[in-house]
């Protein structure tokens, strides 16, 4: 069941891929393990949404784990491998999915 939404939910990805042209989505699919196909629906609560996120925060991002100057054992390892383009290419991307970033209660940490 979990495995069937998995592929429908990458099946969705990679048809807005078509759609949208470009290799981002295909770049984007090592991401979905954690931060969910859509980007919207992160597998655990300490990984971020970022759908609809502002593109430059994205890329920003991603360069900062890249570079090192950013640290997060499980980001920087994501982002040794990415060129300047595929940062660019995958903020854009991710920065136009449809996602209803929102502040988590504080309660759900704070008790
Ligand atoms: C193994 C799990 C995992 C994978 C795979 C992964 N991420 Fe992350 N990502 C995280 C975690 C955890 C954080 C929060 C890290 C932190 O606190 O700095 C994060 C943070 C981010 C952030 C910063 C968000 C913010 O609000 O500052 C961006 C952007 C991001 N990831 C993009 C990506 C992209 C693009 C990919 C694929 C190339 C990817 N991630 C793959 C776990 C993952």
């Amino acid at each position: 069941m979990k495995a069937s939404l998995l592929i429908a939910l990458l099946a969705f990805v990679s048809a807005s891929a078509n759609a949208a042209g470009g290799a981002a989505p295909q770049k984007a699919e090592v991401c979905a393990a954690c931060h969910g196909a859509d980007f919207n629906t992160p597998v655990s609560e300490d990984i971020p949404r970022l759908a609809g996120q502002y593109e430059d925060y994205l890329a920003r991002a991603l360069a900062d784990y890249k570079l090192g100057t950013r640290k997060n054992a499980l980001m920087s390892g994501q982002t040794e491998g990415l060129s300047a383009q595929d940062i660019e290419e995958l903020a854009a991307y991710i920065s136009g999915l449809p996602g209803d970033l929102k502040i988590i209660p504080l309660h759900r940490f704070v008790r």
